[in-house]
């Protein structure tokens, strides 16, 4: 065979490729054998297209000088960075847009495997017809060329998409040679723009699956439910006639003809499965099947006849070291953390997940928005300009797109909608894509948020809404065309869970709650696609070099790279929980609601807990009947036990897995709430010791002070340091805001105004009968605002209690990041308080703050959002013990204790930017400003705005024993 330069011409092609087969459903048989390629391959770089020739494909090639990657991959993070790195964009192209060409440095990875069949696969090879084997990736980026045994077999794009070649008729026993060219760069990078890091490679399975004469190439199952009479119609359709059976039903029906019998539906709630098997001539094929009917109906989306209300999320596959090579056990990972944090609803952003996935959504329960491939948003830079959704030659690209979701996924109940893709503008492309669809499979709806006018799709889907727009859409005064006012509304992205936060998530899902046409949203986004790294922990944008990127804006999930939860997915469980538990603790009953759609509350238990100053003093068990989906009862708590104290009480009330269930353990916390019955007393500190002067120092009870200045010097033997009113915080991505957003991005304001460089003015110290006070003014350089600080400090010869009365002056346009004092401890290790724990809270993220006794020591304080930023306040604290010191707060306060400044805080990039110094600062606030969403949403609510008012606040001090 003689071997010649390859034509390129295919990278550039509008076309998804040649060669392939047709999309079929993904599914693994029972008894056909199939063959794992998976593993170490052969690999050689090059930074063009057609660098090299094909003479790689040849049988007896040697590759041995060559590297080697591990399949499924990607290059660019594996090599220590021998093979290029990644790239983060969030919508530009990080080439000229001139569609479909695509750069000449175009990154190109030759692959290169050797294979012998398994020995009991011999009796058939070589036997076999051309269709006896097929060769199956499910998913190679952007672009590749495939070789089998020196046969050119074919080309194709669309990364996240499976593709299969017939190959019985090249395979041999041994010594089989797998050569696979892929381009980084394509005509479908075109159609691949999504806000994550452009990762090339064979980064899915490589799998040789033998395909048995009379077997079945391809299946529908069509599994519907009734819900009026409780039965359900099973019909499998299939390319060659079989049996399909399913035991548990007494199913043994012919392919192709429905048979009805009664069944348990299937519901994310409740995901039923039924086991059967389809048997053809040539094969069995295992079927899972759930019988769910989806329909718009009455301007709903109901599934078995109700609405349901999504409580979803975003899901990038993302790992910290394998990119979106993700295992089976990493998938699985991620639908446990959905199920444990009340998830119900998952939109595959921006592309079909890997097929397993799937899987595990039908089997724990997930509702699936299942997104094709495509996203096209850098066009928008142009005005849309040369949009290929609108352009016919791209149309077959999209149409292939649109088969290869759906055919590989169709077999799915999980999924329950088809999305045409993500931020695509609008075009005849995509109408083609919706109405091929609508032909293929009419038992699901379609989704597309790009076109507000609703013209392809079955539901107004949005993202961003603020509250206001999404409550007037709630109330229908949204206008919009006459087909959008007929259809339910979606959030597809809402809660930018950037950094700190997404603040507000509450308030959305009471607006969410109070109208039936809102069915809920999918809060942007899962994870963080934070990237390993020796030195800076976790890289973002930008640390690869890239000329172009957009920073950390890919680090905006509700759980950390490594999988931990942040306080944002905490929030989220909180605020969706199934149970609403609500009264008041003083008359002793409590009324349990059912918010789930489908599941009565057989599967729970209830407990109660009663408190007193942040101590249980009793718990129990509390009967509350297995109430059917929106019931409510109110059942009566037991007699609250004594305490013999006077101080706070109040009741919690939790519902619980009663069993160990697929995704949870027993006892696991499903929903709570905390009933409050008596109120805390008031600290009272009677002003008996008077401030005495001494050498250079004022003495006042168990504290001294520098005389000069006033400033607080030791408290017993505590030294303390820097004490003074504090209004900075270094600002989260929401305070900061996207580079689009408007006028009321706080970060950047309270930077204008220089709220991160305040100036103390020492205005007094005096000395009047009990109290020692200091006047100052705090403001801002080359700013005529200030603010009016009297600190007044008394003492009851033990105890020194601290009021702080500010008062603004000038005109405050912004509100204030943080209102209270700091200061400095020389030593504080671990942290005692009872107040809201045991994570985070701001103004609009403390829905989750269980009020309680809590301990931590001050690193365990910090919560690690991958750019550093404000973070790890404590909300409603009554007192906290740290180094020597116990504190007490009137009112209530935000607690935060941390290594560094919050100088240093808002100076690094990274984490290991921050180095532990000898003071632990401490921060007791009478105020926080909210978080928001605005780094790529609406801010936060103005209720939440930390206004610049009249305040004043007192902390109580003592030597802790
Ligand atoms: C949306 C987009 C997402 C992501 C998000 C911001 O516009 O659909 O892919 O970019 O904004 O993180």
């Amino acid at each position: 065979m003689s071997f010649r330069t390859t034509s390129t011409d295919y990278v550039e092609d509008v076309s998804p490729g040649s060669g392939a087969l047709p999309p079929r459903a993904w599914y693994a048989s029972s008894d056909a054998k199939s063959l794992s390629l998976n593993g170490t391959w052969r690999f050689r770089l090059s930074p063009t297209a057609d660098a090299e020739d094909d003479s790689f494909a040849a049988q007896g090639y040697d590759a041995g000088d060559w590297a080697e990657v591990a399949v499924p991959g990607h290059w660019v993070l594996q090599g220590d960075g021998a093979f290029g790195a990644p790239i983060y964009t969030n919508h530009l192209y990080p080439f000229p847009v001139d569609p479909p060409r695509v750069p000449t440095e175009n990154p190109t990875g030759d692959h290169l495997r050797v294979f012998d069949l398994p020995a009991d696969w011999s009796d058939e090879w070589p036997a076999l017809s051309e269709r006896g084997a097929v060769l199956r990736f499910d998913g190679v980026e952007s672009c590749a060329r495939v070789w089998l045994n020196g046969t050119d077999i074919g080309e194709f794009k669309g990364s996240r998409l499976p593709h299969e070649f017939a190959v019985g008729h090249l395979l041999k026993p041994a010594g089989n040679v797998l050569a696979v060219r892929v381009h980084q760069w394509s005509a479908g990078s075109y159609l691949e723009d999504q806000d994550q890091w452009w990762l090339p490679g064979i980064f899915r399975d490589v799998t040789l699956l033998h395909r048995p004469a009379g077997s079945a190439a391809d299946f529908f199952v069509h599994a519907s439910y009734d819900h009026v009479e409780g039965l359900g119609t099973l019909r499998v359709d299939s390319d060659v006639d079989g049996r399909v059976t399913v035991p548990e039903l007494d199913i043994d029906v012919a392919t192709g003809e429905p048979v009805t019998v009664p069944v348990e539906p299937w519901t994310a709630e409740t995901p039923r499965l039924y086991d059967g098997v389809l048997a053809t001539s040539g094969e069995r094929v295992p079927l899972r099947i759930g019988f769910r009917t989806v329909v718009l109906e009455d301007g709903l989306i109901k599934v078995n006849g109700r609405a349901v209300l999504f409580k979803g999320v975003n899901r990038h596959e993302w790992h910290p070291e394998r990119g979106r090579a993700l295992d089976l056990r990493t998938m699985r990972e991620d639908v446990l953390l959905m199920k444990r944090h009340n998830l119900n609803a998952v939109r595959t952003s921006h592309y079909p997940p890997h097929p397993a996935f799937l899987d595990l959504c039908d089997e724990y329960g997930l509702w699936v928005i299942d997104e094709c491939d495509l996203e096209t948003h850098g066009f928008t830079e142009q005005g849309w300009r040369n949009n290929p959704v609108d352009d016919d030659r791209w149309t077959p690209a999209l149409l292939d797109r649109a088969a290869r979701m759906v055919e590989r996924d169709k077999n799915h109940p999980s999924v329950v909608m088809w999305s045409l893709g993500n931020e695509a503008g609008t075009g005849r492309g995509l109408t083609a894509m919706a109405e091929w669809i609508r032909g293929r499979d009419s038992s699901r709806l379609v989704h597309y948020e790009g076109d507000w006018n609703c013209r392809d799709t079955d539901v107004y889907s949005r993202m961003y809404a603020d509250h206001a727009e999404v409550e007037r859409i709630g109330r229908g005064l949204d206008g919009g065309t006459h087909k959008r006012r007929h259809l339910p509304f979606i959030q597809c992205e809402y809660g930018h869970a950037m950094g700190n936060g997404p603040g507000g998530l509450a308030d959305y899902q009471r607006i969410f709650e109070a109208h039936e046409r809102l069915q809920g949203g999918f809060v942007w986004e899962w994870i963080d696609h934070g990237i390993k790294h020796p030195e800076l922990g976790y890289a973002y944008g930008g640390d690869f070099g890239e000329e172009l990127h957009d920073g950390n804006f890919v680090c905006d999930g509700l759980i950390f790279p490594d999988r931990t939860p942040s306080p944002g997915l905490v929030e989220y469980k909180k605020v969706i929980e199934p149970v609403r538990i609500e009264g008041d603790g003083a008359d002793g009953t409590v009324r349990v609601t059912n918010a789930y759609d489908f599941a009565d509350l057989s599967a729970l238990a209830f407990a109660w807990a009663y408190q007193a100053d942040g101590e249980t003093v009793g718990t129990g068990a509390l009967r509350v009947p297995a109430l059917a989906p929106g019931e409510s009862a109110e059942v009566k708590l037991p007699e609250p036990p004594e305490t013999g104290r006077s101080g706070q009480t109040l009741w919690t009330v939790r519902a619980l897995l009663a069993e160990e269930t697929a995704w949870g353990p027993k006892d696991h916390v499903v929903a709570w709430a905390q009933l409050p019955v008596g109120e805390r007393q008031p600290v009272s500190v009677t002003a008996s010791a008077t401030p005495v002067p001494g050498e250079g120092l004022i003495t006042l009870g168990p504290a001294a002070f520098d005389a000069r200045t006033g400033a607080l010097r030791s408290l017993g033997d505590v030294g303390v340091t820097g004490l003074r009113l504090d209004v900075w915080r270094a600002p989260t991505d929401n305070d900061d805001g996207a580079s689009w957003q408007d006028d009321t991005r706080w970060g950047v304001l309270w930077r204008t105004h220089g709220l991160h460089r305040m100036r103390h003015r020492l205005d007094a110290v005096e000395r009047d009968g009990d109290a020692l006070t200091v006047r100052t003014r705090v403001a801002p350089a080359a700013r005529e605002v200030g603010l009016r600080t009297v600190y007044r400090w008394t003492s009851d010869g033990t105890r020194l209690r601290l009021t702080v009365s500010v008062t603004p002056e000038g005109d405050w346009t912004v509100p204030l990041p943080r209102l209270g004092i700091r200061f400095g401890l020389a030593r504080a290790d671990r942290v005692e308080w009872y107040g809201g724990g045991p994570g985070e809270a701001y103004p609009d993220t403390r829905s989750a703050s269980v009020l309680g006794r809590w301990e931590s020591s001050v690193d365990e304080l910090q919560t690690p959002y991958v750019r550093p930023q404000e973070n790890g306040a404590r909300a409603d604290v009554r007192w906290a013990r740290l180094g020597g010191l116990r504190i007490e707060g009137d009112p209530e306060f935000w607690f935060s204790a941390r290594r560094w400044t919050t100088e240093q805080l808002d100076a690094a990039r990274h984490l290991t930017d921050l180095t532990p110094g000898d003071t632990v600062w401490v921060n007791l606030d009478h105020g926080q400003q909210g978080i928001g969403s605005q780094s790529c949403g609406p801010g936060p609510l103005p209720r939440y705005f930390l206004r610049a008012e009249p305040a004043e606040f007192s902390f109580v001090f003592s030597p802790d024993a």
